[in-house]
């Protein structure tokens, strides 16, 4: 009997007990490697002393103080750290606890912006359809999962859709990656001027899509072409880096490897890896010199915005992560975790796809390689994969909806930026068994 409402309401979930390195314990005495990093947070792996002495530190001297009355040595330091990492032109930052809170405070922070420029026309938001850019309702309305929007349909604001770069699918066989992402650039151009140019306030998208799609980065050029876009039009360009940012794909920010820099961006999960619940939005000094001289204040916060406990936790793993070189390993062990994928799922009858960059990679199942037919959704197959993977000791994020929110399965990888190629090894293989078990007997 419990009295917490859960996810899933009928789910008996094992209750997690202890966790070290990458590695979870259950009170049953079970181990899972956490080769997802729950949805990719725990970026330095569970229990690092060197994170929890920071916390602990931050006990000891001050654990809350509400940011209307104080700022805090913590939170100034994590500012001025995540600033001097920061993309081009991006100047301050917005503190928040999770990544829809990020969202919502970039779309208000966008809407203002605009206000206070004189132009209060701007109204309308473009965004991807299979995208996820979370839970609340403006992060919802602006996300593209059909499926978890339609209920609340009603109560979502005004947002406009533009297809995902999804190559593996959408690309023609004729079509260079180039041109492809031409193609959409066009397809975000076009939206932009049916809506009026200078009716719309922003375009929002994942820099590589997460949960929704597996793992799946733009092609070269799109978002260089998007960037023009966007700034030909006077639309502010949302990045939502809340899960490949903060070192998942290999550089700090996913956005470097495109080759741009946003107005602004969400960040989240890898931020605190999981140690305390912290987000934030980053934003260009433009934006940012406009309120300044203008109202004078974002109006938009929260009680907990700034919590010196959560700016200790992301403070620390920001500096375990440059000391101990990570991004180096996630580069070099992304590459390793990404061929041992390809060697082991690469030809095997039901897998269509590995994709991803650096420690962030996505593998699409398939009832047919040669058509690219997806199995029935009524199989459930990504859960039950969850499931046998679970039973062999392994955490992994599969999801259904990967085609167009009902049918496709793939499964999400996102393993510690601590592991070795011995732990990849056994991941790919307790993997592997689990794909070939639930693939084994689709029905
Ligand atoms: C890309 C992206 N944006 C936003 C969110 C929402 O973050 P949170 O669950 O912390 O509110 C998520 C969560 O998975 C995400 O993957």
């Amino acid at each position: 009997m419990t009295h917490i409402l859960h996810r899933q309401i009928d789910h008996r979930y094992p209750i997690a007990a202890s966790g070290q390195g990458a590695v979870i314990r259950d009170a049953a005495g079970r181990e899972y490697i956490d080769a997802s990093g729950g949805a990719a947070v725990s970026c330095l792996g569970h229990s690092h002393p060197d994170v929890l002495a920071a916390m602990r530190a931050q006990l000891d001297t001050l654990a809350y103080a509400h940011t209307s009355f104080f700022t805090t040595q913590v939170a100034e330091e994590l500012a001025d750290d995540l600033v001097a990492h920061a993309p081009a032109g991006i100047g301050h930052v917005f503190f928040v606890s999770g990544g829809s809170e990020a969202v919502e405070a970039a779309l208000k922070l966008a809407r203002q912006y605009f206000v206070e420029r004189g132009e209060p026309q701007r109204r309308y938001v473009i965004a991807r359809r299979q995208s996820y850019h979370g839970i609340t309702l403006g992060a919802l309305a602006v996300g593209g999962r059909e499926w978890q929007r339609q209920k609340f349909a009603p109560l979502l604001i005004e947002t406009h859709h533009v297809s995902p770069v999804y190559e593996y699918r959408d690309r023609g066989v004729t079509e260079t990656p180039q041109a492809y992402g031409e193609r959409l650039a066009d397809e975000l151009e076009a939206k932009i001027d049916e809506l009026g140019g200078d009716n719309v306030i922003a375009f929002v998208a994942e820099t590589v899509v997460g949960a929704t799609l597996g793992a799946v980065p733009a092609v070269p050029g799109y978002f260089k072409r998007v960037r023009e876009i966007c700034d030909r039009h006077g639309v502010l360009l949302i990045l939502d880096e809340v899960m490949c940012g903060m070192g998942r794909t290999g550089t700090l920010h996913a956005c470097e490897q495109d080759g741009i820099s946003p107005d602004l961006m969400a960040i989240a999960k890898g931020l605190g890896g999981g140690y305390a619940p912290i987000g934030a939005l980053l934003m260009q000094d433009s934006v940012f010199d406009t309120i300044a001289d203008g109202s004078g204040a974002f109006q938009h916060s929260h009680t907990f915005m700034g919590h010196p406990l959560a700016c200790a936790a992301a403070l620390a793993v920001q500096r375990v992560m440059r000391r101990d070189d990570l991004l180096a390993n996630v580069k070099a062990q992304g590459a390793y975790l990404a061929r041992r994928l390809k060697e082991r799922l690469g030809n095997h009858p039901f897998v269509g796809d590995v994709r991803g960059r650096g420690l962030f990679q996505g593998i699409e199942l398939v009832a047919d390689r040669g058509s690219k037919e997806p199995f029935d959704p009524k199989l459930k197959l990504n859960a039950r994969l969850k499931h046998e993977a679970m039973a062999r000791g392994l955490m992994v994020y599969p999801m259904g909806g990967t085609v167009d929110g009902v049918r496709g399965d793939h499964v999400l990888l996102a393993p510690p930026f601590i592991v070795d190629a011995a732990l990849v090894d056994t991941i790919v293989e307790r993997l592997g068994e689990a794909i070939d078990a639930v693939t084994a007997r689709p029905g």
